[in-house]
């Protein structure tokens, strides 16, 4: 058997500890070769256990120390060295964490605003609960207008005796009023937001939201307005070969007024892609501001003219990301909202493509 101190050494010089393990149990573990000179005191005479019991409880304590002291060196040398081969890459990206999508209600918002400030529009804002002067009055609508008619509008009670209802707004078409009275002429905004009407089926929610374009200047024509859409619609739906055709309709608000249509094609399912002119679908309306509206706003119809448009961005986003009913868009369900939703980072840019 080794000598204490050769004992002592080789604790001291274990390579490793799983080593320094099996060292200690062969000494100190049940069938130990310490453990069996401390069992074997009691079997001594007297004279000879007094002699031997001290040393043996000196070598078992510096074995013990001995054992402790280069366990925490092997351990601090393990620790080093993971230290200096193990690395951490910071520039990993994290796992992605379950989170919410962008409805596409908000996505194609954020489309249209980002496509409109390249054009250089600014996004201008109204009140949901609109007066009936903004909403109707200002706008050229006569009394007899039918949107004006409880069956299409929703009025709210009025707050005090003799006041006039307010209405749900049932267009963005008020915001033109405001943001002129606001920010003067030349003006070029977008008002996106909620209206409502008093409708329902597939394609028709008593809510739902619409984006109102509006340039004001001194030589604004028609010309522009076409341009205007037709660069905002091939943005929107990514696609040069959107065609528009504008038919002459009638709103109270503007003169002359035009609905506009896009053409469209049918892949082999038979489902309507914009782009090409196999058919035709109405989008938006449009028109030349009356002169009577830019009055209303307090500016002068000699000095100012301008188109305006208004479009169902519901509508937009059913064409472009291909939903067919218009309900589930509201009914919250969550799988719907996961299935057409997008991710909250990707931010639409023009150079990138905006429904990226
Ligand atoms: N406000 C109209 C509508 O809701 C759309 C429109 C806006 C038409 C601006 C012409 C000019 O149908």
């Amino acid at each position: 058997m080794a000598s204490d101190s050769e004992l002592i050494e080789r604790i001291r010089t274990a390579d490793d500890l799983p080593a320094l393990e099996a060292l200690r149990v062969s000494v100190l573990g049940k069938q130990g070769s310490i453990t069996a000179q401390l069992k074997s005191l009691g079997s001594m005479d007297p004279e000879t256990r007094a002699a031997e019991a001290p040393k043996i409880h000196a070598l078992r304590e510096a074995v013990t120390a001995a054992i402790a002291e280069r366990k925490a060196a092997l351990e601090a040398a393990e620790l080093d060295r993971k230290l200096a081969t193990e690395t951490l890459d910071l520039s990993l990206p994290a796992p992605e964490a379950p989170r919410g999508t962008v409805h596409p209600v908000s996505q194609v918002m954020d489309e249209l605003a980002e496509i409109f400030a390249d054009l250089g529009f600014a996004v201008a804002e109204g009140p949901e609960i609109e007066e009936q002067w903004y909403n109707f009055t200002a706008l050229n609508m006569p009394e007899f207008h039918p949107a004006r008619a409880m069956q299409d509008t929703f009025y709210l009670e009025p707050r005090a005796e003799g006041e006039e209802p307010r209405v749900l707004r049932t267009h963005t078409s008020p915001v033109q009023i405001r943001a002129m009275q606001e920010r003067g002429a030349p003006i070029r905004i977008i008002a996106p937001g909620r209206v409502y009407r008093s409708d329902s089926d597939a394609t028709h929610t008593p809510m739902f939201h619409q984006i109102e374009g509006l340039v004001i200047d001194r030589a604004i024509h028609l010309g522009h307005l076409k341009w205007t859409l037709e660069t905002f619609l091939r943005a929107f739906f990514e696609r040069d070969d959107v065609v528009l055709r504008m038919r002459p309709s009638y709103f109270p608000f503007t003169e002359p007024s035009a609905e506009v249509d896009v053409g469209y094609t049918r892949d082999a399912k038979g489902k309507r892609i914009v782009g090409g002119s196999e058919g035709w679908m109405e989008v938006l309306g449009s028109g030349m501001v009356h002169p009577k509206v830019i009055a209303a706003a307090g500016l002068d119809p000699d000095e100012w003219q301008g188109f305006a448009f208004g479009t169902g961005v519901d509508r937009l986003a059913m064409l472009k990301y291909g939903m067919d009913d218009l309900r589930a868009f509201f009914d919250g369900d969550i799988r719907w909202l996961k299935h057409y939703g997008f991710r909250a980072l990707d931010v639409p840019t023009l150079s990138g493509g905006v429904g990226a």
